[in-house]
């Protein structure tokens, strides 16, 4: 007899706050957990390039005061977004009600600029750009949802045929996505408060020493920039920093992410790190193995011979189930993940 399926039932991803917007190179948070959970509570925890936030969110489920810093703007929006949540659901849905007959209600809409003007359906831009005119009185929840919509809308207008490595190709016709609608599911779906206790500085690592007092922080714990591949003012970043008005190109200049001068450039990150660290303090640098003109360069090898710490260890682990396990596989590659321990 023929299988005949009687019923689907629909799926859902399990709620994860990081699914709020799709940041290039994510720590996964399983990954993060495993690291935070066996730190003492109450420790002091900085990640000085902390993206989205992940590490500063997942932290705080621990009992941990995290500390993040980025130089991205979008990072910042989307950290103190994940650890700003209101306790009450009814705030954030009067919030974006409020918000919608505020956009609805403007009698001149901003013009948006060609990039995203070339992406977008025109309805679902004339939303967003009416929306931006109130970004600076969202609150951070409400505006890292904002940034979230912003991504997932330019997506669906391309109809959903992007991949992450594709974001930005010109798929025609555009489909109308209905922005207001999608936003008001976002702040829904991801609505996960956790009580707070992190800071998150919008600054440039190598200067970390004028936010951050020396000898003040127990662990350090990031997943650096790379030199050779993220591009973290690319993709989804580019169309928010255009519908925002932000310099993408001088937001571009104070990232490390440039081969020229990425070993001076974290040397500076190390060398401030090791000053604002407690004596006794590890540094928790999740790296890996990159290919450059050819040949594997391993990561913790890389950082070891940069930093200034003299006592130091190696944890490496294969990739399973995760998209640089694919890159792996098409390009025949075999590259690990390294974490390197440092203790001052
Ligand atoms: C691998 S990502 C971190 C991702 C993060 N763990 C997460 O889960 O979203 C590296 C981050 O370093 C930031 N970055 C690059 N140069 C920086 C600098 N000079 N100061 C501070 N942050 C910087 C980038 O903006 C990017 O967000």
């Amino acid at each position: 007899m023929d299988f005949i399926i009687k019923e689907l039932k629909s799926v859902n991803n399990p709620r994860s706050i990081h699914g709020i917007y799709p940041y290039r190179g994510k720590i996964a948070a399983l990954d993060a957990e495993q690291i935070l959970s066996q730190m003492p509570k109450g420790s002091i925890v900085l990640d000085p390039f902390c993206g989205s936030g992940t590490i500063v969110y997942e932290g705080l489920k621990y009992g941990l005061h995290t500390i993040g810093v980025d130089a991205n703007p979008i990072a910042v929006t989307l950290s103190n977004g994940k650890i700003h949540i209101p306790l009450s659901f009814q705030e954030v849905k009067d919030e974006v009600d409020n918000l919608i007959n505020k956009a609805n209600a403007l009698s001149e809409v901003p013009t948006a600029a060609d990039y995203p003007t070339s992406l977008f359906h025109e309805k679902s831009l004339d939303e967003i750009m009416r929306m931006s005119v109130f970004y600076d009185e969202m609150s951070d929840y409400v505006k890292a949802c904002f940034l979230g919509t912003i991504a997932l809308t330019a997506r669906g207008c391309n109809d959903y045929k992007w991949t992450s490595s594709t974001v930005g190709k010109n798929i025609e016709p555009k489909r109308y996505i209905p922005f207001y609608e999608k936003l008001q599911l976002k702040v829904k779906k991801h609505f996960l408060p956790i009580a707070n206790d992190s800071t998150v500085y919008y600054e440039d690592s190598r200067n970390l020493d004028k936010i951050i007092k020396p000898n003040s922080v127990d662990f350090i714990f990031s997943s650096p920039p790379y030199f050779d591949c993220l591009d973290y003012t690319a993709y989804y970043a580019r169309i928010i920093y255009d519908i925002l008005g932000y310099e993408r190109i001088q937001i571009r200049s104070r990232l490390i992410q440039n081969f020229e001068n990425y070993k001076e450039d974290m040397k500076k990150v190390l060398d401030k790190l090791h000053k604002v660290l407690k004596p006794g303090g590890q540094v928790i640098f999740v790296v890996g193995d990159k290919k450059i003109h050819g040949k594997v360069i391993n990561g913790a090898e890389y950082f070891q011979a940069i930093s200034p710490f003299k006592r130091y260890s190696i944890m490496e682990r294969s990739y399973s189930g995760t998209s640089s396990k694919v890159f792996d596989a098409i390009n025949k590659t075999e590259r690990k993940e390294q974490i390197v321990i440092w203790t001052k």
